[in-house]
């Protein structure tokens, strides 16, 4: 199984934006995807394209994941893209307007023949109406690692465009989308990060949103502007008290008397091993993003 990865804090840039690639080597985030995409103006495309690949090259984002997001393939710009890109070698690729999992694999098989290292891997974005109704089909390519397929994006604005649905009524019409696609990461064991906040001055909108992300099973949220890092690394990490309440879990069923057991009682409530196994992973996360805040 792939190490666990703090993916709380996901923050987008526009790979033309100097300022922001240099900010970005201060930033708390667990992870940036440095776009060359759609915040990136089509005359402004081959600028960003060197700079991207002169940022990853220089590193200094220690251990924040880095992604590249390239334009489409079938766009004039995405085969140099993802060929820049690759010759990088950042931590992850993320493909953009994924429709089927045949995308994921086209992206994987350029990879291998440019021989780009096995640590680069692929994230989805799921963005397109197909990707929502393909969302099994496309996380299952992740069970096999030649693929280098870890991870989902949730493209909320590019769903809203396509589907014609409104923002509003806390997500309502984004909420059954954005369930199904955790299920099909699940499913195959790849993580997922929701869609952005766009109102960037409104935090507490902000957090409300980070909640119902969270409340859903999303691993973290990406993010547009700095000051949305803090809010979200606080709601996405595990609270002390889950964390208080997962170590007692692991406790008890440590006892003799309970080794055997497969369900035990803790302050009244019924515990099953299923639940040991969550706060395993509680555990585990909260471990990892202790490393990476000691770090920062
Ligand atoms: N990443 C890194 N740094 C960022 C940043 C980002 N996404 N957004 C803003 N900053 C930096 C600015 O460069 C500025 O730095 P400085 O004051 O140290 O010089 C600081 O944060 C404050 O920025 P602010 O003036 O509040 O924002 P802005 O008006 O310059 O930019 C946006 C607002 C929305 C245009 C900008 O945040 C942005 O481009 N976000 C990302 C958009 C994107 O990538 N979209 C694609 C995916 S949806
Ligand atoms: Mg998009």
């Amino acid at each position: 199984m792939a190490p666990i990865r703090p993916r709380r804090s996901v923050l987008y840039m526009p790979g033309a934006n100097d300022r922001a690639l240099e900010k970005a080597r201060s930033l708390a985030a667990d992870a940036l995807i440095l776009d060359l995409e759609d915040s990136v103006a089509p005359e402004a495309k081959d600028e960003a394209r060197e700079k991207v690949v002169a940022a990853v090259r220089k590193g200094g984002y220690g251990r924040r994941e880095v992604v590249i997001r390239p334009n489409a393939l079938e766009t004039a710009w995405g085969t140099a893209d993802i060929l820049a890109a690759a010759s990088a070698a950042p931590d992850a690729i993320l493909v953009p307007k994924v429709q089927r999992a045949g995308d994921i694999i086209s992206a994987a098989k350029i990879l291998k023949s440019v021989n780009v290292p096995e640590k680069t891997k692929l994230w989805a974005m799921m963005e397109t109406p197909q990707a929502i109704l393909h969302a099994a089909e496309i996380a299952a390519v992740g069970a096999d690692p030649e693929n280098r397929l870890v991870c989902l994006v949730m493209g909320t604005n590019d769903l809203l465009k396509e589907s014609r649905a409104r923002a509003l009524h806390d997500r309502f019409a984004v909420v059954p989308w954005l369930a199904l696609t955790v299920v099909a990461a699940r499913g195959y064991g790849l993580d997922i990060i929701d869609g952005v906040y766009n109102d960037f001055r409104d935090e507490t909108g902000f957090r409300k949103e980070c909640e119902q992300g969270r409340t859903l099973g999303m691993d973290g949220k990406t993010l547009i502007h700095p000051s949305q890092v803090a809010p979200c690394n606080e709601i996405f990490a595990p609270t002390d008290e889950e964390i208080t309440w997962s170590i007692k879990i692991i406790r008890t069923f440590d006892e003799p008397e309970n080794v055997h057991k497969g369900v035990i009682t803790v302050d009244g409530k019924m515990v099953e091993r299923l639940h040991l196994v969550q706060a395993k992973r509680t555990v585990a996360i909260a471990g990892a993003i202790k490393e990476i805040e000691d770090w920062f």
